[in-house]
Parts: C-alpha cells; structure tokens; sequence
C-alpha cells in the first residue's frame, strides 16, 4: 500500500515532466516478480503508437510499478499471444488498445478469467462484457473537429468533397466520421460541398443521423483501413475516375495524419486540383511539418500524455483497492462500459507553435521553420 500511494506522486510528478529520456520496456524497479501492468499496443509501425509508448515510458520513468509494454503489429493473433504472454507475468491490470476491437474479445477475456482488471486503452474492445474501463478521447468531437474545419474554409458552393474513413474493425473510425457527417451532411445538403467519391454517401446524404449499418456502407467503400499505402492507392483511383467538374479547389476529410500525408501528396500532383483542403489527427511530427509547409491544413491534437495519465491512474487505482472515477459511458454492442474522456485541441498553422511546442510537447527544434 504505502508503496504505493508513493508511487502515484512520483507517477505524477513524471507525468507532468515532459521530455525526460524514456526508459526501456520495462518501466519501473518495483519489488517482486509480479507484473503490476502489462500494456499492449496496436503497432509500432504508425508514429501514433510510438508516441503512447514514449509518454508511457515517461510517465513510468521513476515509477514503482512493474509494467511491461508490448506491440500486436496489427495482428490479433499477436495480441493474444502478447495477452497471455502477459497473463504468464502474473499482471494485475491490462492496458489494451486492440487492433481490432471485436477480435481483441477473446484476449480480454483470457486476463479476466484470470481476475484481471482490463482497461481498453483508446480503441473500445467490442462484443464483450470483459471491459472493466474505458479511457479515450472525445472521437466524435475529433470527427466534428475535421468537419468543421472544412466547413469553416469553404468558400462559395459546389465545392468537391474527398471522404475517406478509418478501419472499419476499429470502433473509433465510426465515431470519427459520425462526428464529421454531424457537421458536414448540412452543407452537403445545402450545396455547399458535393461529394466526389462515394456513391454510399450521395445516396444518404439527405440523412442527419445514420445507422451504425449505414456508417458502415460509406466506410466500406472510403476505408483507408488506417493504411497510409490503401490510402494513396485510393485517393489516385478516385483522382483517375474524378471528371473536370470534381477538381479545382477540393475539400478532403482524411481521418487520421499517416493516411492525410499520403492523400494530400496525391492531390499535389494532380495538375487539374488548384488548391485543397485536407484534415488529419494525431499531431505526428511528420504532420506538424507538413502544416508548417502548407501540406497540411490541420490536425487534431490529442494530448497522450493525459491519456497515459488517465489509463495509470485508473491502473494505480485498481492496485490499490480503489474505485476508478470516469465520466461518461460506452456502449460496446455487449455492455455499457465506464470511461473517462479527454478532450482535443484543434491545430493548424495559427497554433502550431502555441499548442505543440511552447506547451512543451515538442521542440521547435524538430521542425524545420519555426521560429
Ligand atoms: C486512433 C487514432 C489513430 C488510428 C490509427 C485510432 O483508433 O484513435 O489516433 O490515428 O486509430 O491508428
């Protein structure tokens, strides 16, 4: 106990530091050979993930706990055997963000039979009542962000609109584009935007709210699947069938920075696109640079240090006996599951600088150009 509760002070006080050098995988000195946390990843092959891992190890720099950090490398065999890899450690609590949010049920339920605490971290694990916790961003805010950032540099009416989507295993590209349609559909409907690239979307672009089927049917065909790769290949077949009335001055809702980066590079070469609008989230390094340079119109920064924060106090909670507090509820198909939700800043080229780095979250030294 007394362990503890001291470790909580120092875990704060870590969190608040930023920058200090991370440690290895394995954070912390703490005592026996259990495993306090184990913390499963989706991928260290997009900068988002590395990100966590970084502000995890900060967070856990001088920490007593034992946690261990491990990576599914998009692939939920992977995480099952990271899961139970995990569960062999003798872990307390698991911090999971799955890969795919419906597959991850079985590895959670795995830890739970094992009485371990499961928080999904960022994506809800889904068709399961093994989820004890939630910890994410506000995701329908991050889409409606995206929208109304089109929607706020829109000019005149007939302006051709580029949608692209998330994975559709991934409960959080639903809420994303749940959030921009929330926004977007009444100047689709009023002509403001014509949509150029989904015909699912045309068909229900009458419709305020839609059905989970119905966000399903757009994904379905705008998917990048979070593949900045599927992403291009994409934006180019849209761009090859797009007809001269389609081009011009276009407006491109990108659901995240790695897929953003890779449409808005499509889009520069068209000779035929004049200008473009595009959006993204994350706040990767890659991306601030490519706002810095115009590439880039804006991104949705989501503050991991809060999340970390939020996902180890609730762990640390669990440890010590307590009740995590959260705010809000998610339905997961299978449970209402308590969560705590984190809201996000928007930013372009007017708050680079403020937000990102005299925040302290970057250095102006990362980037080329900024003052
Ligand atoms: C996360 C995003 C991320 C995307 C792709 C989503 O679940 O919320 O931050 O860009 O997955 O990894």
């Amino acid at each position: 106990m007394g362990k503890r509760s001291k470790a909580l002070g120092l875990l704060t006080a870590a969190v608040l530091t930023v920058g200090m050098a991370g440690c290895g995988s394995e954070g912390g000195s703490g005592g026996g050979s259990e495993l306090d946390v184990g913390i499963v990843l989706p991928t260290k092959d997009e900068p988002r993930w590395v990100q966590d891992e970084t502000r995890f190890q900060d967070a856990l720099a001088d920490s007593d706990y034992t946690t261990e950090i491990l990576f599914s490398q998009g692939s939920s065999a992977k995480e099952k055997e990271n899961v139970e890899t995990l569960i062999s450690k003798g872990m307390d609590v698991l911090i999971i963000a799955p890969h795919d949010g419906a597959a991850a049920g079985s590895a959670v339920e795995a830890a739970k039979d094992e009485g371990i605490t499961v928080i999904s971290y960022d994506r809800l694990i889904t068709d399961t009542d093994s989820v004890d916790y939630y910890v994410t961003f506000d995701s329908v805010a991050v889409g409606e962000a995206q929208g109304q950032y089109l929607v706020d540099n829109a000019e005149g009416s007939g302006i051709p609109l580029y949608l692209y989507a998330g994975a559709a295993s991934d409960n959080n590209a639903f809420l994303f584009f749940e959030g921009a349609w929330n926004v977007l559909q009444p100047k689709i409907a009023d002509g403001t935007f014509v949509i150029a690239n989904s015909s699912e979307a045309e068909a229900l672009k009458d419709k305020s709210e839609l059905s989970r089927e119905e966000l399903g049917s757009i994904l379905g065909q705008v998917t990048t699947n979070w593949d900045p790769s599927e992403a291009k290949n994409k934006a180019e077949t849209h761009l090859t069938s797009a007809g001269a009335d389609m081009k011009g001055n276009v407006s491109i809702l990108a659901p995240n920075d790695g897929t953003a980066r890779s449409i808005a590079d499509v889009f520069a070469t068209d000779g035929a696109i004049t200008d473009y609008t595009i959006t993204g989230q994350d706040a990767e390094k890659a991306s601030i640079q490519y706002i810095i340079d115009s590439k880039q119109s804006m991104t949705v920064f989501k503050d991991v240090r809060t999340l970390v924060e939020d996902a180890m106090g609730m762990a640390v909670d669990v440890l010590d006996g307590n009740t995590p507090e959260t705010t809000a509820t998610y339905d997961n198909g299978s449970m209402e599951v308590n969560a705590k939700q984190t809201d996000v800043i928007v930013v372009d080229q007017e708050n680079v600088q403020s937000e990102l780095v005299d925040s302290g979250y970057y250095e102006a030294s990362e980037f080329e150009g900024l003052e």
